[in-house]
């Protein structure tokens, strides 16, 4: 999730580029550039870290008599975040320069290619393949160019391209990534991949759709469609919002938005890495060899919070499909535990940060013992990615909120991945299961893109009713019972209510003394294979008077005989149900936890990476 900024009109570029790139700030970033054409001469400057390092080595440049420009802020993906890998990328002459949003998947056959036919490249990133692309279709036409390489390219891009040969014109690209264009009467013309970078210069937005070219001038811009080769008429918006709530993109807080970007932040960590036609899992980032996996004997877990309930998950996962003995450990635990490892164990930490002292610690300890380590991460080049023999890299952009949510359901689909990469390797599903299972997870960001906005619904009604309990139970089993941990941990730590989350098999062995009519107990009950024992569980509580929120699959009315309240599901794979689950347990958390008026995005005590014991 990159920032993106391009303009053409009667302004200096450069501050309007840069000003564009500080709004954007809160997606995050590891590094950043600029392009403007001055004359005839591309002027480009990178750097790593944060966008001031940038505003620090550009000084005269920002009264340069230059008014045609790009900017980029990184979130890295693919290449570690360095100048080398910052946007711009360009081309071999240097006269042709591109910045990207998203994911080019094929871009390791489109390098082979290329560098047959002579191309040099000087970067690690995706990125860059598409300037060579360009370049090798260019003769004088950019715009055919471009169009070509574009149709050469698998996956999501959002991309602005500058070509000293056509000095007037900017092109955009959109597709699966946001782009969108600032328009007005004689300032001229405006591109982002969000809207806060337009708002200091105009209101008057239009939206890209996926596969359109945008062609912008200082006078104005035309959208072709990429797939039909016509012109595109598209709808001016005005838009309304002020500049703190553009930065969430119209939502009231950062982990509100983030819930939504679910759908993305999955489908993006999928992207790419199921061939569509054989169902292989790949995942080279991992670095691991047939003999590393067929000499794996046990495989330990290690996390903390939000992620050690992405590793509780993805125990159930590993044992079921790929048959390997997997323990989980709290990082903190982990660390100072009598360790039995060998180079036999393989050690896998998530982390959304990278940068979590006791998780960091305990993989320490593994790779002194002799373990293999690989890391589920969010972040490029984080300590941790660094440390670990290999990574599988969750693409979930930058998660501001301190409170773990789309990073968490990245991270199952990033585990899932992993379960089936091993299953295949050690053959212990067939083509067909591995194909079925793959496709699941392909399919589940779309469901959960389609049901957010009925569950928030939903949940906002029954929000007047559970707001001010001072206490709260989760349950769940098998799956589910490490979504009841989450459920649990996401409302105590933005809502400050005590919750604890259970097991539901282990309600009679103590926690069900809690039972009466003041407490309230979210109960996730999936028609999957414990579904029975679930309902038992429910009808424990329901004897004693508990007041019961349910989470159930669509059509099973029994469900209302043994509730107060019902959150219906749609039927998905069981393996499925951790990620599908997840969504009603944040959303209930986030709206009791507004209602209360608590700092949501920002909550007391909390930090969002815990980089000290
Ligand atoms: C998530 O909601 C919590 N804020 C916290 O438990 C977090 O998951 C934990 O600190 C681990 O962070 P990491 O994933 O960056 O290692």
């Amino acid at each position: 999730m990159c920032g993106i900024v391009g303009y053409c009109g009667p302004r200096r570029v450069v501050p309007v580029i840069l000003e564009g790139l500080r709004r954007l700030e809160y997606r995050g970033y590891d590094s950043a550039g600029i392009v403007y054409l001055e004359g005839e001469r591309l002027v480009k400057y990178r750097s790593e870290g944060k966008l001031s390092r940038l505003e620090a080595i550009i000084d005269e440049a920002i009264i340069a008599p230059a008014h045609i420009g790009l900017g980029h802020t990184r979130w890295a993906t693919h290449g570690a975040p360095t100048t080398t890998n910052a946007h711009p990328h360009s081309d071999c002459t240097g006269n042709l320069v591109v910045i990207h949003n998203g994911i080019i998947e094929n871009y390791h056959s489109l390098r082979e290619e290329l560098k047959n036919k002579g191309h040099v490249f000087a970067s690690q990133t995706d990125t860059e393949v598409l300037a060579h692309l360009i370049e090798e279709y260019l003769n004088k036409d950019l715009v055919a160019a471009v169009k070509k390489a574009v149709a050469r390219l698998e996956g999501s891009f959002a991309v602005g391209v500058l070509w000293a040969g056509m000095p007037d014109t900017l092109i955009a690209i959109r597709n699966q990534s946001p782009l969108v264009l600032g328009v007005s009467e004689n300032d001229g013309t405006f591109l982002a991949s969000d809207i806060p970078a337009l708002l200091p210069y105009t209101k008057q937005v239009v939206f890209m759709d996926d596969m359109e070219m945008a062609i912008l001038k200082a006078d104005g811009f035309e959208v072709f469609s990429l797939v039909t080769g016509e012109p595109v008429k598209k709808e001016v918006k005005t838009i309304d919002w002020n500049a703190a709530m553009a930065e969430k993109s119209g939502f009231k807080h950062f982990m509100q938005k983030e819930i939504f970007e679910q759908p993305q932040a999955i489908t993006n960590t999928v992207s790419g890495r199921i061939n569509p036609e054989s169902g292989e899992i790949v995942l080279p980032e991992m670095h691991l060899t047939e003999d590393d996996v067929q000499n794996i004997d046990r495989i330990f877990l290690v996390a903390c919070g939000t992620s050690w309930h992405a590793a509780l998950v993805a125990k159930y996962w590993l044992e079921k499909y790929a048959n390997i003995p997997v323990e989980v450990d709290i990082a903190s635990e982990f660390r100072y535990r009598h360790l039995l490892i060998n180079e036999r164990v393989l050690t896998v930490a998530i982390s959304q940060s990278g940068e979590t002292a006791d998780t960091l610690a305990g993989i320490r300890i593994a790779k002194e013992m002799g373990a293999k380590i690989i890391t589920i991460c969010n972040v490029v080049g984080s300590t941790m990615t660094r440390e670990s023999h290999g990574t599988v890299y969750t693409h979930a952009g930058p998660e501001i909120g301190v409170a773990s949510t789309k990073a968490f359901t990245a991270q199952l689909a990033a585990l899932f991945l992993f379960t089936l990469y091993l299953a295949q390797k050690k053959t212990t599903i067939s083509a067909e299961q591995s194909m079925e299972l793959g496709r699941d997870l392909i399919g589940i960001s779309t469901v959960v893109e389609r049901e957010l906005p009925r569950i928030q619904q939903e949940v906002q009604a029954l929000v007047e009713r559970y707001y001010d309990c001072r206490d709260f139970l989760f349950i769940g089993r098998g799956l589910n019972y490490p979504i009841a941990l989450e459920g649990a941990l996401k409302l105590k730590e933005i809502s400050y209510i005590h919750a604890e989350g259970y097991a539901s098999g282990e309600l009679k062995h103590g926690p069900i003394a809690l039972i009466d009519k003041d407490m309230p107990v979210l109960a996730l009950v999936p028609q999957d294979e414990v579904y029975q024992k679930s309902i038992s569980n429910v009808e424990e509580i329901k004897a004693r008077q508990g007041r019961i929120i349910l989470i159930g699959t669509d059509g099973d009315s029994h469900l209302r005989n043994i509730t107060d309240d019902i959150i219906y599901m749609p039927k998905v794979a069981n393996a499925m149900n951790p990620i599908l689950y997840t969504i009603p347990a944040q959303l209930l958390a986030y709206e009791i936890a507004t209602k209360r008026g608590c700092d949501v995005d920002q909550p007391r005590n909390l930090a969002k990476s815990v980089t000290v014991e």
